[in-house]
């Protein structure tokens, strides 16, 4: 139940942006947000809460929502990565993630709700 309204909760969120941005279609958001938004799914979820909602599973990761440096395109991307390229990124195994795989990632991340 609580996963359902963050669901729709992340729906209205995204739709929100994309209406904001593109006026292409205006009920989805742009493909390179999607595809972040799949990526983390699969691959970050396990740790950072990685919606608009909820907790972190693993308590000392941050929720994306609140990561600062998302306010920061240039130093998020830079940040983003060194992750990619294995630096250190706690204990996950390391990423194998290309230059787009990162700029979706970003798009995502920088797209959750929150104050600019
Ligand atoms: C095995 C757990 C784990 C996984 C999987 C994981 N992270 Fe993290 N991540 C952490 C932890 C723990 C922190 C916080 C550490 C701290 O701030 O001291 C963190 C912090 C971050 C930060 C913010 C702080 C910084 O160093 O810039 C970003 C951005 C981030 N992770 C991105 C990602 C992305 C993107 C993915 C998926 C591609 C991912 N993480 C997958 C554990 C994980």
């Amino acid at each position: 139940m609580r996963q359902a309204i963050g669901l729709t909760a992340a729906g209205l969120l995204l739709a929100g942006c994309a209406s904001a941005g593109a006026e292409a279609d205006a009920s989805r958001p742009s493909p390179a947000i999607e595809r972040g938004q799949a990526i983390a799914a699969r691959t970050c979820s396990r740790c950072h809460a990685a919606g608009p909602v909820g907790d972190s599973p693993r308590a000392d990761a941050p929720p994306f929502r609140t990561v600062r440096l998302r306010n920061n395109p240039i130093a998020f991307q830079r940040r983003m990565a060194e992750i990619a390229s294995g630096g250190d990124h706690y204990d996950m195994p390391p990423l194998k993630l290309g230059a787009d795989d990162v700029s979706a990632l970003s798009a995502y991340i920088e797209s959750l709700g929150a104050p600019r």
